[in-house]
């Protein structure tokens, strides 16, 4: 089974990322990482943070000479603005720091820091929001980078593109060539497919910078040529679709997940949604005209491209202020504004490709088995085999 967990904190030391149940044999990058992590730094709209950090991870353990060797592995990212920090998130409690603790008592809404400091009995919302803060999406970025790294030996890609920003959406299905094109022009502003809808999205970003607001949008993740038969039917917990849901969902600002066109699905016809179903003789293959399932039925992978959306809420931290409630003197106070993002859309999609990819991982190893590559590879080669002469 596939494990995966992170630990660190915004303004920490560094960010740890733990994966285990990889095979044995499967060839690492390093750079590949490092590449996906810098995915996660771009976009029109974000905050001073990005300009400080270059993320770059470390292998700890469970690499050797570029290839997993089975064992649980361990990658860690250092924050450079730590060095800005060193003395407020000390982990030792000293006598000279105390002034520099940098402690905040007005909870920002929409952040976890009144919700965590109530559950966690603190009257300083710093120790949950540095927890709690999207920052913590560059650890899951880089294990995500492995799974993707397992996924490309089962002839499966992930990548994402950004659909709306604010109100500026773009109005049509997005080809995957065009997805490859856009995710390979790092210059692109906002991953957008379409350059209209792109500079409209921009304009949509420099409108909230204005006005000291802050935008949402929708990110969209495509599991390109995913197998068949991926996840199950046979209980709740088995379905994909719940698990991608979940792992989607469970990004920071994510507050609605869409599988395929499940959310036009729901306002149309029968006859408007469901993929009829047709053969494809040479390449011996069921194929669908369209792909409104988003390539799972059932809770199982049907061929098709995996299409799983994200609906990010927009920023919480707003440069105008908003009301809130002091945690010590419960006065009536401006909320405390955190240097911060206007726009995270495509830096989302970055954490779903990374999310969707260890959902993916996890139901192929599920599927294939094998402690090494070779002997996963084997299996994968014999079912498809399989599914061929179907
Ligand atoms: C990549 C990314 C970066 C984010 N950066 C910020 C930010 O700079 N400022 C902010 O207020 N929220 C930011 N968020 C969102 C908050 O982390 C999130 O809203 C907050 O932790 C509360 O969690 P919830 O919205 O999931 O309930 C970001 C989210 C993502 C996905």
């Amino acid at each position: 089974m596939l494990q995966f967990a992170t630990a660190g904190e915004s303004h920490g030391q560094a960010l740890i990322a733990w994966i285990s149940g990889l095979p044995a044999g499967l060839r690492v990058d390093l750079e590949f990482i490092n590449g996906e992590l810098h995915r996660r730094q771009l976009g029109y709209g974000r905050g001073g943070r990005q300009k400080i950090e270059k993320d770059r991870a470390e292998a700890l353990a469970g690499i050797r000479h570029g290839q997993t060797i089975g064992a649980p592995i361990a990658l860690r990212i250092e924050n450079r603005d730590w060095a800005n920090w060193e003395r407020a998130m000390a982990v030792e409690d000293r006598e000279e720091d105390r002034q520099a603790r940098r402690p905040l008592t007005a909870p920002r809404p929409g952040h976890a820091d009144l919700a965590g400091a109530i559950k966690f009995n603190l009257h300083d919302a710093r120790y949950i929001l540095e927890r709690a803060s999207a920052r913590e999406t560059a650890a899951r970025v880089a294990i995500g980078s492995l799974a993707k790294l397992l996924l490309r030996e089962f002839d499966c890609e992930i990548l994402s593109h950004v659909v709306a920003v604010g109100h500026v959406r773009l109005e049509r299905q997005a080809g995957w060539e065009e997805i490859q094109a856009v995710c390979a022009n790092l210059d692109s502003p906002l991953r957008c497919v379409d350059r209209e809808t792109e500079a409209r999205m921009k304009q949509e970003v420099d409108q909230v910078l204005r006005a000291g607001d802050s935008v949402g949008g929708i990110f969209e993740v495509v599991a390109h040529a995913a197998p068949p038969g991926l996840g199950s039917h046979r209980q709740w917990d088995a379905k994909l679709d719940g698990q991608l849901a979940r792992a989607i969902m469970s990004i920071q600002a994510v507050k609605a997940v869409e599988i395929g066109a499940g959310v036009t699905a729901a306002g149309s016809y029968g006859s408007e949604v469901q993929d009829e179903i047709a053969y494809d003789a040479e390449r011996r293959r069921f194929r669908r005209p369209s792909n409104r399932a988003g390539g799972l039925e059932g809770g199982i992978t049907n061929g098709e491209d995996v299409v799983v959306r994200g609906y990010l809420k927009p920023i919480s931290t707003l440069r105008r202020g908003l009301g809130t409630a002091d945690l010590v003197t419960k006065e009536s106070v401006q909320a405390a504004y955190e240097r911060s993002d206007v726009c995270v859309v495509p830096a989302g999609g970055i954490a779903g490709e990374a999310m969707t990819a260890l959902v993916l991982a996890g139901a192929c190893l599920e599927k294939f088995g094998g402690d090494s590559l070779g002997e996963t590879r084997r299996n994968f080669e014999g079912y498809m085999r399989q599914v061929e002469q179907f």
